[in-house]
């Protein structure tokens, strides 16, 4: 199998955004200044759910949704490029979180830092992230969790946003993101690489696994590395523990998403609903039993 293409040039790295137009706006300092000003007093608010009288069979809660047409989209199909690939996957996946990622080059002589939102948590035992960086040339987040090991993520908060968005930038591999950003490098605790200050919950990780991924056209071109990070040290903000002391309150968090293009969202509203009981039980209300039996009924039919 090849091995993924890690170079360690201190060069910059091409345009990309020429390439990708992820910015749909021709005069985007016009758009913005159209714009009100971002709201910091909008709040996580708590809502009763959409349909609080939802009951099983029920589906969807409005009309809109019924019957609607599909496109249906070959990802491969002959002349589709991966950018259109690109474009729709994140504006449709959404939200994504955005963890910006603190690394240590092997010599440990310079700190990167770089947001990703091909991340998520994979599993609690181990406790687990997965992150991926994409490109045929690894990143310098890539290069650098390769040769130590390790890295620390910190969650993006809306105060953090414009300086976590600034950490994207193609610096040579030898200038570190973190003065440009402006936030505060924190020692971890057991990797080398730091935790940003800044931010209420940083994990410190260990590179658990990785899976190189490759081109679909051209299987001998690694595009993408996937990574799990099982986290050794999480670091939480005391204030934003609830009084169980082991969940965050959203409404300091204030977490950012990231979603297609250049856009990014708050969540500043939220509902809850429970999960389902054991399906033994879900089970024991005739109309649920109902639903099954005829969906048995129409599995046997459909299979004699
Ligand atoms: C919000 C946001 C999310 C991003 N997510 C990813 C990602 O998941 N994977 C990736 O390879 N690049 C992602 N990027 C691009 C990298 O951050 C960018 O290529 C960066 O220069 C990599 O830095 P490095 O070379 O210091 O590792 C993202 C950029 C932004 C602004």
């Amino acid at each position: 199998m090849p091995q993924a293409v890690i170079t360690s040039e201190p060069v910059e790295a091409p345009d990309k955004e020429a390439e990708i137009k992820r910015n749909p706006h021709e005069d985007f300092a016009a758009v913005e200044a159209s714009r009100p000003p971002y709201n910091p007093a909008l709040k996580w608010e708590m809502s009763k759910t959409p349909r609080p009288d939802w009951k099983v069979g029920d589906g969807a809660t409005t009309e809109h949704c019924k019957d609607r047409k599909f496109l249906t989209i070959d990802p491969q199909e002959d002349g589709r490029s991966v950018v259109l690939n690109y474009k729709l996957m994140i504006s449709c996946t959404v939200p994504r979180p955005i963890a910006l990622v603190s690394t240590v080059t092997e010599d440990g002589q310079t700190k990167n830092l770089a947001p990703f939102s091909y991340f998520q948590c994979v599993t609690t035992d181990p406790p687990t992230y997965s992150l991926s960086c994409s490109g045929r040339e690894a990143n310098d987040t890539l290069t650098n969790i390769m040769a130590t090991k390790e890295c620390c993520i910190s969650m993006t908060s809306d105060w953090l946003i414009e300086a976590a968005n600034f950490t994207s930038v193609n610096t040579p591999r030898h200038i570190s993101e973190w003065e440009l950003s402006g936030l505060t490098p924190v020692p971890g605790d057991i990797v080398t690489a730091p935790y940003i200050a800044e931010s209420p919950f940083s994990v410190e990780c260990r590179l658990l696994h990785h899976q190189d991924l490759f081109s679909v056209k051209d299987s001998s071109v690694r595009t993408a590395t996937l990574m799990i990070l099982q986290a050794v040290r999480f670091h939480i903000w005391e204030d934003v523990l609830n009084d169980d002391r082991a969940t965050a309150d959203m409404a300091k968090l204030r977490p950012v998403f990231r979603a297609g293009g250049i856009t990014y969202g708050t969540c500043f509203n939220g509902f809850e609903i429970p999960r389902p009981e054991a399906f033994r039980h879900v089970r024991k209300d005739p109309e649920v039993e109902a639903i099954v039996q005829k969906a048995q009924a129409a599995k046997k039919s459909s299979t004699m």
